[in-house]
């Protein structure tokens, strides 16, 4: 049956809500179906040593545990910093017996007995690492969430190159490897910095390859 009137835009958008609320109140006395639970899985806890920043740290973890969470939630190390937590950005990199990982794809549990640098073991504001004195110097940061992670891998990616480690790029495998601007961009290129602020931490870490150097 039609309307004695049209309605108005706003009297039909109220009478509509107001249908829909009817719908949804369920009727006096009736019977709510229990609320679906899903079985939670037991919690299945580990013993886990880590050597981090030269210091032994004895952990009980639940075995899911990234390397991630347990520096920062377990040990309160807040300097590796979760930007992903997919291994897409490289913020949460440390090092791991010397060599640089993404903290947030690996478990805890894998580690046993691991030496796990972050930024606060390679030096502290009054006593810093080269490589955070030049990434101070350049001004190599902007936010400075993704620096922890640039400034670890910078200083591994460092080690790699002085070990005569390949990259992508390298073209003479049989040559001594010299850091190239090429070199050091693709090296890199696992952390990104959402700020932009490369160039300057292409020129902080060029200058401590050529102190090394
Ligand atoms: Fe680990 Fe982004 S937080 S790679
Ligand atoms: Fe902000 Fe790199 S300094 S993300």
């Amino acid at each position: 049956m039609l309307p004695d009137r049209i309605l108005t835009r706003r009297e039909f958008v109220a009478g509509a809500a107001a249908s829909t609320a009817l719908i949804a109140v369920p009727s006096v006395g009736a019977v709510q179906a229990p609320a679906q639970t899903t079985p939670q899985a037991a919690v299945r806890t580990t013993n886990v040593t880590l050597m981090v920043n030269g210091r032994s740290r004895a952990l009980t973890l639940d075995t899911r545990t990234t390397l991630l969470d347990t520096l920062r939630e377990h040990l309160k190390l807040t300097g590796t910093k979760k930007g992903c937590d997919h291994g897409h950005c490289g913020a949460c990199t440390v090092l791991v017996n010397g060599k640089r990982i993404n903290a947030c794809l690996s478990l805890a549990v894998m580690h046993q007995g691991d030496r796990v640098m972050t930024i606060e073991g390679l030096g502290t504001p009054d006593d810093m690492h080269p490589m955070q004195a030049a990434f101070v110097k350049h001004d190599g940061f902007q936010c400075g969430y993704c620096t922890p992670g640039q400034i670890c891998s910078a200083v591994a990616m460092l080690e790699e190159v002085g070990n005569g480690v390949p990259s992508h790029v390298t073209g003479d495998l049989t040559a001594s490897m010299a850091l190239t601007n090429i070199e050091l961009r693709e090296r890199m290129s696992g952390n990104i910095c959402r700020c932009g602020a490369y160039s300057n931490i292409a020129e902080a870490i060029a200058e401590v390859a050529g102190a090394k150097g």
